[in-house]
């Protein structure tokens, strides 16, 4: 379970959030969507202990983010899988020794068990026979499939994504949601998906969390969006000013 309570958050005296609550049951998967600049990623790098709030609290797995230091949070961090926007892959690596980092890095499997992980991670996400090549030598779709290898391969209960399908062709982009929909149904994960990949991103979540004004306008099922008597949030969802 995530619990996001009234979670307020400035830079230089400027509000980004004004109060954010949302709750978020185990397994349930929720998109967040707003405009550019309105402080979405702000919101993940909460959840991901990266930003401590000016005031509220931000609960995983009923402990509370902001509380924890050290090796607390890192054991808490464990649990979690960031896809970030852009993938950050690291670029002197091949595909397989970038899947392989969270394992080498965080458990102690001998390379035969991390070969076995990796491998089957990439063969979730189509690129076994790309294991070899380095980020530089495969395609934006790829980049972003190792990035989700990477982030399943530990198999969190947390998964958190920030626009993982920014700047791939339709089609792509398509695929990538696709296959983070059935990673979803496969392993149960809580999660929040960061996209402007409208409408859609909404085939593949259970919740949408709309930010805008600092504030989540609307939470709640896909399908009640368009009946939002919110004006910002129908905007949001037609694309219409
Ligand atoms: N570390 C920081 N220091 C100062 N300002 C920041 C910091 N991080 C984010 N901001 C500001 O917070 C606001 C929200 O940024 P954020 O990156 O969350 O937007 P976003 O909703 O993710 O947008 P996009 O859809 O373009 O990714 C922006 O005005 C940004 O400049
Ligand atoms: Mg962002």
């Amino acid at each position: 379970m995530i619990q996001i309570e009234n979670l307020t958050k400035s830079f230089d005296g400027v509000p980004v959030l004004r109060g954010i609550s949302l709750s978020i049951a185990d397994g349930e998967f929720v998109a967040l969507i707003g405009r550019s600049g309105y402080g979405k990623s702000v919101l993940l790098r909460h959840l991901a202990g990266l930003l401590r709030p000016d005031g509220g609290r931000v609960l995983v797995g009923g402990q509370e983010l902001s509380s924890l230091r050290g090796r607390e949070l890192e054991r808490l961090r464990a649990r979690f899988g960031f896809v970030f926007q852009g993938g950050a892959l690291f670029d002197s690596m091949s595909v397989f020794d970038n899947v392989a980092f969270p394992l080498r890095e965080k458990t102690r499997l001998s390379e035969a068990e991390i070969a076995a992980k990796v491998r089957a991670a990439l063969d979730r996400v189509g690129l076994e026979s790309s294991e070899d090549k380095l980020p530089g030598q495969i395609s934006g779709g790829m980049v972003k499939r190792t990035a989700l290898a990477r982030a399943l391969v530990l198999q969190p209960e947390f998964l958190f994504f920030d626009e993982p399908t920014t700047g791939l062709d339709p089609l792509t982009a398509q695929g990538v949601l696709e296959l983070i929909d059935e990673c979803h149904r496969n392993l149960g994960f809580t999660g929040i998906i960061v996209s402007h990949q409208l409408p859609r991103v909404f085939d593949i979540v259970d919740r949408v969390a709309v930010l805008h004004d600092g504030q989540i306008r609307y939470f709640g099922p896909p399908d009640g969006l368009e009946r939002s008597d919110d004006a910002a949030v129908r905007q949001l969802v037609t694309g219409r000013a």
